[in-house]
């Protein structure tokens, strides 16, 4: 088999574009995440994830985000590889450099920022597709209108679900009520914001997401610098601003994660 060969500053350039294109995600998630701290029964935050998940356009940007998320990952190992094979032997003295010290921690952030992935997949993003025991929701008009033809799933909603303070959802449904208001033809959705609510209320999760943010917050920290000296925009000029704006960028994403998971253990 034949495997495309691709130059190592083109490998670095991919991981550099792919790492900005993530970094706006993580502003864009974290911000979104705030809505989670309003008490409306999840209107806004289950009608934002609802958004999310109905056009197609968005779900384009779902499957990119996924392949980007991947890629950049495959491609720093990759580097990271060559440049051991590189250099089998470290250097008799040892270097001070930061960058040098931050690259290498670089690689170990990543995977453990994937392990974090994985677990936090398991508590949101697989409920979508039923693999985990979730939380769902279904909208409240289509179980009305089913009242007319199927007057026994309509009461089985009712009497299983709860409905949200505007009245726009029926709610609290679990992967067996899912199944059977499915084959009774409702479009049934996750429920996010009621199972952040109950997730970020269990003492050890709360731990593990502050882990996982505390990890985030390394990679962040020398992946933003990394991006601009990749495309060869550090220099003396702007070394002190990308600086700031990193320490800036950094510990708002992930206080903006923190304060959700914190805040919502808390009763906020
Ligand atoms: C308070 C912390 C967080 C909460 C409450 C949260 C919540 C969620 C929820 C509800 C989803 C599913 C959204 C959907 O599919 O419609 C999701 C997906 C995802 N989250 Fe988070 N998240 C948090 C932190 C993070 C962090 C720190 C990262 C990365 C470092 C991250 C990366 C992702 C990714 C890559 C997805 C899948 C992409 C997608 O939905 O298209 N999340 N998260």
């Amino acid at each position: 088999m034949n495997i495309p060969k691709i130059h190592s500053i083109s490998k670095k350039i991919l991981v550099g574009a792919l790492g900005a294109f993530l970094s706006f995600f993580l502003l864009f998630h974290a911000s979104a995440n705030l809505l989670i701290l309003r008490h409306d029964d999840g209107e806004w935050y289950n009608a934002f994830c609802h958004f999310m998940g109905t056009y197609s356009i968005i779900k384009v940007f779902e499957i990119g985000l996924l392949a980007a998320l991947l890629l950049h990952a495959i491609l720093a190992i990759w580097l990271a590889v060559i440049n051991k094979m590189a250099r089998p032997v470290s250097y008799k003295k040892p270097t001070r450099s930061k960058t040098h010290t931050g690259s290498k921690l670089q690689v170990w952030t990543g995977i453990l920022i994937f392990a974090c992935l994985i677990l936090h997949f398991t508590d949101f993003y697989f409920v979508k597709s039923g693999w985990v025991k979730g939380k769902y929701m279904t909208k409240a008009e289509k179980v009305v209108a089913l009242n007319a033809t199927q007057p026994d799933a309509a009461n089985y909603a009712e009497q299983h679900g709860k409905y949200s303070a505007k009245g726009n959802w029926l709610t609290n449904f679990d992967k067996e009520d899912k199944a059977f208001l499915e084959a009774a033809g409702l479009e049934v959705e996750p429920d996010f914001y009621h199972q952040a609510r109950e997730k970020f209320k269990i003492l050890h999760i709360v731990i593990s997401y502050l882990v996982f943010f505390t990890v985030v917050w390394f990679h962040l920290r020398h992946g933003f610098a990394a991006v601009f000296q990749t495309f060869g925009l550090y220099n003396y000029k702007y070394s002190r601003a990308i600086e700031i704006l990193g320490q800036i960028y950094t510990w708002g994403v992930c206080l903006m994660f923190t304060i959700v998971v914190i805040g919502v253990y808390f009763g906020l």
